[in-house]
């Protein structure tokens, strides 16, 4: 990695995160949304691969959960993987989970590695969505699965100036793509069966009920761990999602395809 990488997730708002969507989670929805991206896939023989696997939680849930042969997390930040690692070991399921920091881009693991390529979330940061496709589909073992959650967005071009406002208060390095870059992306890299489920409508319920607690229930424990500006801005960044939310331009989305046997 870079000396230049700046470390986006960091303790404060690690707090924020995992107060909201439970502990190991950066993402909403936690373990129930985890099972939803997996469908009955049965993972006993399966060696997973969860790309940005940041503090760990969906890759110990999995572990704990579907008892996988292995699973390894995979993230740009040190400290993440670090957090995911004390996560397994608290939950005893070291054995099977491993975690590792890479450098973005193109994943150091040998062709046909995986037999399911998760991942929660964390593409959005990856900007070149056809060079992940193609990294993704030669890292799975014939008939495997790509399974993924993402944040999608419902336009090409231009964000709108309260997209533009959403992604500017997230201050996160965004690299938003629509469902149809997705598809165009997996298609050419030779993944069949490809699905794309829509999460827009629940989340837009989800986000109003987060950003309820957080400036409810959850905010004198918050602000005193992270302070009332930090608490203040994180609400602001809700607000702002709400907005996008409700326009259709942020679209979580689920994403599963299969490469052929
Ligand atoms: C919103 S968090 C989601 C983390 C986790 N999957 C979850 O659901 O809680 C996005 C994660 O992607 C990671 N990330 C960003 N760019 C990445 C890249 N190029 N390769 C792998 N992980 C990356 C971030 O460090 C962060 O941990």
């Amino acid at each position: 990695m870079s000396d230049e990488h700046v470390v986006e997730y960091d303790e404060n708002t690690i707090s924020v995160l995992e107060a909201v969507w439970g502990e190991g989670f950066m993402s909403p929805g936690g373990t129930e949304e985890v099972d939803r991206v997996l469908g009955n896939v049965d993972l006993s023989q399966a060696r997973v691969l969860d790309i940005g696997c940041g503090i760990g939680g969906a890759a110990v849930h999995i572990a704990l959960t579907r008892k996988p042969m292995a699973i390894t997390g995979v993230d740009i930040e040190e400290n993440l993987v670090d957090l995911s690692q004390t996560l397994a070991d608290k939950n005893g399921v070291s054995d099977i989970c491993s975690f590792q920091q890479v450098d973005p881009g193109p994943l150091p693991f040998e062709s046909e590695s995986f037999d399911i390529v998760f991942s929660k979330d964390s593409i959005i940061h990856i900007t070149d969505k056809f060079g992940l496709a193609e990294n993704v589909y030669q890292l799975l073992a014939p008939g495997g699965l790509f399974l993924a959650s993402d944040w999608l967005c419902g336009y090409e071009g231009e964000a709108s100036p309260q997209m533009q406002a959403y992604i500017d208060a997230e201050g996160l390095d965004f690299g938003l793509a629509s469902a149809n870059i997705y598809r165009q992306a997996l298609e050419a890299a030779g993944f069949v069966d490809i699905e794309i489920e829509e999460r827009n409508a629940w989340y837009r319920n989800q986000a109003r009920i987060e950003r309820d607690n957080l400036a409810g229930p959850l905010s004198d424990q918050l602000a005193s761990r992270v302070g009332e500006n930090f608490l203040k801005r994180q609400i602001d960044v809700w607000n702002k999602m709400i907005v996008v939310l409700d326009s259709g331009e942020h679209r979580p989305t689920l994403i599963r395809a299969r490469k052929n046997s």
